[in-house]
């Protein structure tokens, strides 16, 4: 048995320790966004995040995971800037790499606001329908957008709060 945090909730995952988490996610969980693209691992359409890093569910076993927090692409229920931008720039065309990017660059502007043109270049995922360009765009305006919402949330905080948090 497999204990994880999926998507915010507690789940005992009682399968095979050497089940991918793909599989897991898919057949056992219903969660079927993250997709089953190749069978070795260059398609990275099967991301999803564990402790907010992105993996490849098709490469990763449960055995793997005890205690781990997944997210798939259902946990940002739509409400993720980097959703938004997807809708906005009209970034994806057959849909099947979406869920996987989505969740890649969600993790990329975690720690990288103002990505340049070679970080969006290495994220690792494919898309055979060539939406790069579509993609890139959604990058830029998520990172926009999360900068704003950030600049928003810093002034709307009293100031006391700020100088104790350096702003
Ligand atoms: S399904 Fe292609 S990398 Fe996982
Ligand atoms: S694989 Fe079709 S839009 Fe990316």
């Amino acid at each position: 048995m497999t204990s994880i945090l999926l998507n915010g909730d507690p789940v005992r995952l009682r399968l095979d320790p050497e089940m991918p988490l793909l599989f897991a996610l898919r057949d056992a969980a219903n969660l079927t966004g993250a997709k089953h693209g190749c069978d070795d691992g260059s398609c990275h359409a099967c991301t999803v995040l564990v402790d907010g890093r992105p993996v490849r569910g098709c490469q990763m076993q449960l055995r793997e995971l005890e205690g781990a927090v997944v997210t798939t692409i259902e946990g940002l229920a739509g409400r993720h800037p980097v959703q938004q931008a997807w809708i906005a720039e009209d970034a994806g065309r057959c849909g099947f790499c979406d869920p996987g990017f989505i969740l890649a660059i969600s993790a990329l502007l975690a720690t990288n606001g103002n990505p340049s043109d070679a970080d969006i270049a290495a994220i690792p995922n494919a898309c055979p329908c060539g939406a790069a360009p579509g993609i890139a765009r959604a990058v830029r305006r998520a990172a926009a957008e999360m900068s704003r919402q950030q600049r928003q949330q810093t002034a709307s905080q009293p100031a006391q709060t700020r100088a104790e948090a350096g702003n």
